[in-house]
């Protein structure tokens, strides 16, 4: 079995639910407390073993790259000044020369046609999707719990975990047949799944919740380019393609995700990183407690 080394960050979205603070910031970059949202995710996929990291981007996005890279004039002014603390503070995030690979998605023609642009960078090997809206709060991370169920079961493994009543419609859904011995029920085969169902029609309140680790199969699924829900080309319709020649799980990971694309999820995601954060976390609480 292939080990899973490189992950594709699909981040060329417009941002339509959180504008217009996504307007002239790429959304993945506005803050979760103490970092850009997308440096959680980063942080996450490392701490799961990744390697490469393939970042499909947009136009005016290029505030992405300069986070990843090293900032001369700031840390050569920071250095002069004596703050070396400083310097390593803005450091933590950088991967390695060459971990990280940047891919224009020239037209935003959804989830599918996004991941679909990374295939040249990910070759002939199963590969991580990170989707960094969706920031998990895990312990091991979410990408971590699912790659180990991966090396389990081989195939193809994805998140999930219950919709919020009366949700299911926003999200991709799965279909689950039986449970994998050794998981406590969380790690289920998939029979089949669907991409925003109309309500009422969904096979389980179970949502597709935006980490996936896929054979290198699914770019010949995406490849044909057909539109499905939404007019997009969905990445759950590839899936579905593929779950004909290939087994899929579906693991229900133990932690709690926070929709960082709209206003009120990102908020949440805050207070809960701060509350956490080792050496602010107490007067992030003090503060939040005054305010309520
Ligand atoms: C995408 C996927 C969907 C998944 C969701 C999680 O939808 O297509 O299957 O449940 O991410 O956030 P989108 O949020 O792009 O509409």
């Amino acid at each position: 079995m292939k080990r899973v080394r490189k992950a594709v960050l699909p981040v060329a979205g417009l941002g339509t639910r959180i504008l217009p603070a996504a307007k002239a910031t790429p959304k993945n970059m506005l803050n979760v407390f103490d970092r850009p949202m997308l440096a959680h995710v980063v942080a996450e996929g490392r701490a799961a073993g990744i390697e490469h990291f393939v970042v499909v981007v947009g136009r005016g996005q290029s505030a992405i790259e300069d986070y990843f890279d090293r900032g001369f004039e700031l840390e050569s002014e920071l250095a002069s000044r004596g703050r070396d603390e400083l310097i390593a503070q803005v450091r933590a995030d950088l991967l390695a020369p060459g971990q990280m690979s940047f891919v224009r998605q020239m037209s935003p023609l959804g989830l599918g046609h996004a991941v679909w642009c990374a295939r040249e960078l990910i070759g002939d090997e199963p590969f991580a999707v990170m989707l960094p809206d969706m920031l998990m709060d895990a312990t091991p991370g979410g990408l971590a719990q699912l790659v180990a169920a991966y090396e389990a079961v081989g195939g193809n493994v994805i998140a999930v975990e219950p919709a919020p009543e009366g949700e299911a419609h926003k999200y991709g859904i799965v279909a689950l047949g039986a449970a994998v011995s050794g998981f406590d029920g969380r790690l289920a085969e998939m029979t089949g799944m669907v991409e925003k169902p109309a309500p009422g029609t969904q096979p389980s309140n179970l949502f597709i919740s935006g980490r996936y680790v896929l054979q290198p199969q699914i770019f010949e699924r995406l490849a044909a380019q057909e539109a499905g829900a939404g007019g997009e080309i969905q990445l759950t319709d590839a899936m579905i393609g593929l779950l004909e020649r290939q087994p899929f799980h579906a693991l229900t990971y133990d932690g709690v995700t926070y929709d960082c694309g709209d206003p009120v999820g990102l908020l949440r995601a805050n207070v809960a990183v701060a509350l956490k954060h080792p050496d602010l976390g107490a007067a992030a609480r003090a503060a939040l407690l005054a305010l309520l």
